[in-house]
């Protein structure tokens, strides 16, 4: 299989960003997948997750650094997760160029969809199409300010790739050593796993050609 690298980015902090790189990661590796987790954001979250994660089965199998640079993309493993900073820095911009894919986490708040204009000019110049950088739908509820939101993505160009129910138990078991899922109930499970599998097959596609993958986020994801 060929290699797959998705950051994950907003410059809005607090959306969940690293809650989903985390979770990405760990999918990668129960499907047997080596992962180099890249922690880019200073907080060193995502790194303490998977030290978390020392002691597991898992060990032998990930490998994290806190800088990106043109010779991770002959890195061994099979997927690069990019967790970053909610700013948008050279490093930052360097992490959505280098990824196949950049996932954009939103809450629904105006200033997690707010800063996506710009990100849109800057990916842009670096040849991305806007099917590369899926927006996810974090805690979506039938608030007004929801609407609102639903209303600036439905009229934005990037595509939503799925919606990320809350559930306390994950940041619970991701900060316990656990794996992420242990525990929660499919209709919490089966989104994440459905974003994971569309990134999957998007970079697939990508791979084999195809320059807009809008249609992989529309589709169903298969999260089995
Ligand atoms: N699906 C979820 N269910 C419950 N809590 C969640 C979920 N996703 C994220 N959270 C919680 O939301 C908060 C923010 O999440 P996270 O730290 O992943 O965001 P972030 O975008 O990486 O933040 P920062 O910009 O500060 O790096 C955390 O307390 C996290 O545990
Ligand atoms: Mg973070």
């Amino acid at each position: 299989m060929s290699k797959i690298a998705v950051a994950v980015f907003n410059r809005k902090g607090g959306v969940g960003k690293t809650t989903l790189a985390v979770i990405l990661a760990q999918i990668a590796l129960v499907r047997h997948n080596r992962v180099l987790a890249v922690d880019l954001d200073p907080s060193k979250n995502f790194t303490s997750a998977f030290s978390f994660l020392k002691d597991s089965s898992f060990s032998d199998y990930f490998r994290t650094k806190d800088t990106l640079e043109d010779s991770d993309a002959d890195a061994p493993e099979e997927w690069i997760v990019i967790d970053c900073p909610p700013s948008l820095d050279e490093s930052t911009k360097y992490a959505v160029e280098f990824s196949d894919i950049t996932v954009i986490p939103v809450r629904p708040d105006y200033f997690s969809v707010s800063p996506l204009r710009l990100l849109w000019t800057i990916a842009e110049k670096q040849g991305k199409t806007a099917s590369q950088l899926p927006l996810v739908k974090v805690g979506f509820d039938t608030s007004s300010m929801a609407k609102v939101v639903n209303q600036i993505i439905q009229e934005g160009i990037f595509p939503v790739a799925g919606e990320l129910p809350m559930h306390k138990g994950i940041p619970y078991n991701i900060t316990s050593g656990r794996i992420w899922s242990v525990g929660l109930p499919a209709r919490n499970r089966h989104p994440y796993e459905s974003v994971y599998l569309k990134i999957t097959k998007a970079v697939e596609r990508m791979q084999n050609g195809e320059k807009d993958v809008r249609e992989v986020w529309k589709s169903g994801g298969d999260a089995e």
